[in-house]
């Protein structure tokens, strides 16, 4: 299998009042693609920083970070926006949603970008998926914290994406729907091959996928492979 992420050399360094903090220091991995993995650390070892970087959400500082072939760091915004449609989903630990949309015009604004025909009927679809069909035509306020994150994770399956970038997302759930949240996400990746790349303080989460990646102070201070036998 060939891999749908690179990440060379990778550094990530913010100017804060004339002081440098630097959040990722000299990163490199790569993932395979199809497989599951987690990444876990103590708050603010730069985990969301690093999956921020690695979905082409934001730019390295130096090195280099290639997702399924291309390389994002010298693309404009606007083309890193087209990778990001093309190849992969992502769920926020907050969710995300527009407020000001329905649960089923969230899910649509991807289709729509991609400029996919029945986009109505395609997110209906998907929010059946996630077992909210009956909840369309809800605003985010009118949704719990569960039923946001299910809209956030239709909205993230909607490009039948690549790779699906999860930050803490179960994080904010009670166990049952977080149950739910997991289940899906593995479906998606037994059934559509999307390669999961998790952040999470839920070590039975992380022991569920193949490999788990730890990071604190902004370096990889383990990284292992899990074998399910
Ligand atoms: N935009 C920013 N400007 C300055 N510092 C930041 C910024 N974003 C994150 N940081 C800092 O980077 C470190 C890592 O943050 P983050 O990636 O969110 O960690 P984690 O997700 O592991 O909790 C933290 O010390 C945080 O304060
Ligand atoms: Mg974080």
């Amino acid at each position: 299998m060939e891999d749908i992420l690179n990440i060379r050399n990778v550094s990530k360094i913010y100017q804060n009042a004339g002081h440098q903090l630097t959040v990722l220091d000299n990163i490199s991995f790569s993932i395979q693609t199809g497989s599951t993995v987690s990444i876990t650390g103590p708050s603010g070892s730069g985990k969301t920083t690093l999956l921020g970087l690695c979905a082409g959400l934001d730019r390295s500082s130096s090195g280099s970070v290639e997702l399924n072939q291309v390389a994002l760091d010298h693309l404009t915004e606007d083309q890193r926006a087209a990778v990001r449609n093309r190849y992969v989903g992502f769920i926020f630990q907050n969710f995300q949603l527009l407020p000001t949309l329905t649960a089923l015009e969230n899910v649509m604004v991807p289709l729509e970008l991609r400029g996919e025909k029945n986009i109505k009927s395609h997110a209906l679809e998907l929010l059946d998926k996630v077992g909210l069909a009956d909840r369309s035509g809800h605003y985010p306020i009118q949704l719990s914290g569960g039923e946001q994150q299910r809209v956030s994770l239709a909205r993230a399956f909607s490009n039948k994406p690549a790779i699906l970038f999860a930050d803490e997302p179960t994080g904010n759930l009670d166990a049952e729907t977080s149950d739910k949240v997991i289940k899906l996400m593995f479906d998606l990746n037994r059934e559509a091959g999307t390669t999961l790349v998790i952040v999470t303080h839920d070590l039975d989460l992380a022991a569920k996928t193949n490999r788990m990646i730890k990071l604190k102070g902004g370096v990889i201070i383990s990284d292992l492979e899990l074998s399910h036998a």
